[in-house]
């Protein structure tokens, strides 16, 4: 079983979109195994884009990655990178497949709804940054006695 993390960004939040993208999470059979809402502060938002540092966008990415909450989710299954990033689709909502969850509701490249994991080692990584109060070998299964 592979983890992955999924964030859905401040224009997600601010629309109402948290239910539809969770939704469209679980119906794909991934199991979201932690589930949080939060406030980025700068530190924590320069930590999650730090490879996107000096990237003449950057400053607009932080901007808005802190401009509101984000709720970020712990995905589980077989395969769970490259399925999220299926799902989720091409960073530019405007070249985004329909039926994506960026082609159907994204607003343009920065307001695009949601991040998700480029690889299984960032996504190890990510899921420490926005969860570091569960270790992988103590986070509780998905439909596991607590
Ligand atoms: P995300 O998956 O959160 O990872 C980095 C983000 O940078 C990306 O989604 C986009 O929101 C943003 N981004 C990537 N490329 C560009 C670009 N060329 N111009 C503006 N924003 C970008």
């Amino acid at each position: 079983m592979e983890r992955t993390l999924a964030l859905i960004k401040p224009d997600g939040v601010r629309r109402g979109l948290v239910g539809e993208v969770i939704g469209r999470l679980e119906k794909s059979g991934l199991s979201i195994v932690a589930l949080k809402m939060m406030r980025l502060d700068a530190g924590q938002a320069e930590a999650h884009y730090r490879v996107h540092r000096g990237k003449p966008f950057y400053p607009m990415l932080l901007e808005h990655i802190t401009s509101g909450p984000v709720v970020a989710a712990v995905c589980e299954g077989p395969a769970a990178v490259e399925r999220l990033r299926e799902l989720v689709g091409a960073t530019d909502p405007a070249l985004a497949r329909p039926g994506t969850i960026r082609g159907d509701l994204g607003l343009d490249i920065t307001q695009n709804v949601i991040h998700a994991s480029d690889s299984p080692e960032t996504a190890v990584s990510e899921i420490r940054l926005f969860f570091p109060e569960i270790g992988g070998a103590r986070l509780v299964e998905a439909g596991a006695e607590p």
